[in-house]
């Protein structure tokens, strides 16, 4: 899973305004979405390093150990989910070496932690955690033995480590510098006024800049307060020579606000970010342009088209691949990023991948999008972040213009994913002839409108889907049940549920619920349909009843004028008839406020599901 990781490194004190401990605190609290099981700092002080942590939530931990105390012009942040080792106080991070000199902080797993540990524990190295990343500083400590200059033995240890990391790591020995290295797991750094910064996501530090550099996978250097500077290894034969990286050409100015990363006087992220579609779909709108030619083109010429997607982004690759089956005529099928392995020798040259990742880091389906590449398959990458990892690795590139995700339930980036996926759809069957050019600017129409689609959606429904989540939050379980479009709908809402409000939430086609989930139906069973057309509509009509006739709880979310032959439901939500590309989208906006109010009645925090992160970087 994902970890947190912060540095700072100023030109004075007071460069930034505040003590460094503070900077820190702050920088750590916008990365709390990445996990929050531990959390710890180390700083140069004028009294040496100052390493404070602990198990527990930022806030607490911050506040007892009393981060902002501490003031410095370099240090270390980090916020833990654990992977090796228990959450504990021993086990948070940042941790050091015998000397109390080198502390480091690590997001990702070394693979190879085992066999490096008892080699140094021979050499008399005393650990202090059960963690995988403890070897990193002793490593240091060792070459440092050795007569190795701090950055020197910095990167001596990166060579010896096998897995996914990103490291930020400090030495008193090396005065103002923070030494980091990424492979797998991501790692940004902030070119700052008098400070720069590096960071596992650009919230840490959007305070303070929008200049950004991505570091790239195998690559190491350094940030002083002023300079950045970033190296690679290269293989020439059985050598390696370092080749240092053109900084200029890499720094972006990314265009998010620090405003967007907060909470904006929300009480929680996931419902501001329920609230910013029609901002985040209109600046998706926006972004598209004529950008999409060659996606189009390329997947116009495809054998087939695989769609992969973890979690929310499955959910998009599902409603991709019928909008591509349906209306380009195009054979397209989405498979979970992690299931990849079992599918990909379908797959050759002639045929594309769109790899759907709102963080671009999710590690299964970056490792699907390898495995494609490796067979000659063309790679579309669909992402919400600049230059991540999967953008990085793809022949082409759409982003979503959604801004920052803090809430760990995807609401903003599953929209404007399945927007982008939609237009794509509609162009391809144009391009292919399938639809003529009234039929694809219905579509279209419909999809430029969706911003003021959805806040109408919202203002009609939050007040009642707070009463629908009132006796939700009473439930152990429900079904979510929808055929064709309303079926992946369906399954964003059953996701939604269970992960924010920890109601047991199982979509099914509508179809097959009568081939054994109907057995569990009973009286107040929670059932919701949902029909994103008439067609839809019709069809569910027959599983409405068989619902209802087992005393089932049933809730509609279908389009106006189908109240009629949908009349008996419990409770219905009205939506606007749409086109299904849009409908598909908007469709999906009362299960997003039925969850997050569920989950607020259940006395919940909808921003932190227990036992998930946002990012997935491990398999
Ligand atoms: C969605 O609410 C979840 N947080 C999760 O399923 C998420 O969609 C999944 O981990 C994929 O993330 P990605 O889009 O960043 O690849």
């Amino acid at each position: 899973m994902a970890c947190g990781i912060v540095a700072v490194v100023a030109s004075r004190k007071g460069a930034l305004r505040k003590p460094l401990g503070e900077v820190i605190r702050e920088s750590l609290k916008s990365l709390e979405y990445r996990g929050y099981d531990s959390v710890g700092f180390a700083i140069i002080t004028d009294n040496g390093l100052v390493v404070r942590k602990s198990k527990g939530m930022i806030d607490s931990v911050t506040a007892k150990l009393g981060f902002s105390e501490f003031d410095g012009l370099v240090g270390i942040g980090h916020t833990r989910w654990a992977t090796h080792g228990p959450p504990s106080d021993r086990n948070s991070h940042p941790h050091t070496d015998c000397t109390g000199k080198i502390a480091v902080a690590h997001n990702g797993i070394i693979e190879n932690w085992n066999e490096l540990k008892e080699m140094l524990v021979r050499k008399g190295h005393v650990f202090k955690s059960d963690t995988d990343t403890e070897v990193i500083p002793h490593l240091m400590e060792e070459f440092k033995n050795k007569g190795m200059e701090p950055y020197e033995a910095f990167k001596a240890t990166i060579s010896l480590l096998k897995g996914a990391y990103a490291i930020a790591a400090i030495d008193i020995d090396a005065g103002n510098k923070v030494f980091f290295a990424r492979k797998t797991s991501p790692l940004i750094v902030g070119i700052g006024d008098g400070a720069n910064f590096l960071a596992s996501d650009i919230p840490a530090f959007l305070r303070y800049t929008r200049k950004i550099i991505v570091v790239s996978d195998d690559e190491v250097g350094y940030v002083t307060s002023s300079s950045v500077f970033i190296e690679k290894l290269i293989k020439k034969g059985d050598k390696g020579i370092w080749i240092s990286i053109d900084i200029g050409k890499r720094l972006r100015t990314v265009e998010w606000t620090p405003e967007m990363a907060m909470k904006g006087g929300y009480p929680h992220f996931m419902l501001k970010e329920i609230h910013e579609q029609p901002q985040a779909l209109a600046s998706t709108i926006s972004g598209l342009g004529e950008k999409l030619d060659d996606v189009v083109k390329v997947i116009s010429a495809a054998n087939k088209v695989v769609l992969v997607g973890a979690g929310t982004s499955y959910h998009a690759s599902y409603l991709g691949a019928i909008f591509l089956n349906n209306l380009g005529e195009v054979f397209a099928q989405p498979i979970i990023s992690s299931e990849m392995k079992w599918h990909i020798k379908s797959l050759s040259e002639g045929d594309v991948m769109i790899a759907v990742s709102q963080s671009g880091e999710t590690i299964d389906t970056l490792l699907a999008a390898r495995e494609a590449k490796d067979r000659g398959v063309k790679v579309i990458a669909l992402s919400n972040v600049i230059d991540s990892a999967i953008p990085r690795e793809a022949d082409l590139v759409v982003y979503t213009r959604a801004g920052p995700e803090i809430g760990v339930a995807a609401t903003k980036t599953f929209t404007t994913q399945v927007l982008v996926l939609s237009v794509i759809a509609v162009k391809v069957a144009k391009y292919r002839g399938i639809v003529n050019e009234g039929a694809s600017e219905a579509h279209l129409r419909a999809i430029r409108s969706l911003p003021e689609t959805v806040n109408k959606i919202i203002s009609k429904y939050e007040a009642k889907s707070k009463d629908v989540a009132k006796l939700m939050a009473s439930k152990r379980s429900a079904f979510f049940l929808g055929r064709g479009y309303g079926l992946p709908v369906s399954m964003e809402g059953a996701l939604k549920l269970k992960e924010v409000a920890y109601v047991h939430a199982e979509a099914y086609p509508a179809g097959e619920s009568k081939h054994g989930p109907i057995a569990l139906v009973e009286d107040g069973f929670p059932i919701v349909f949902t029909a994103v057309s008439h067609e839809e509509a019709e069809l569910i009509k027959s599983n409405v009843e068989e619902m209802r006739a087992r005393y089932a709880w049933t809730i509609a979310v279908t389009p106006k004028g189908d109240e009629g032959h949908l009349k008996n439901v419990e409770e219905r939500f009205t939506m606007p008839e749409l086109p299904v590309t849009a409908a598909s989208v908007a469709y999906v906006v009362p299960h997003q406020l039925i969850a997050y109010y569920t989950s607020i009645i259940r006395g919940y925090d909808p921003d932190k599901p227990r036992n998930l992160a946002k990012t997935v970087t491990v398999v």
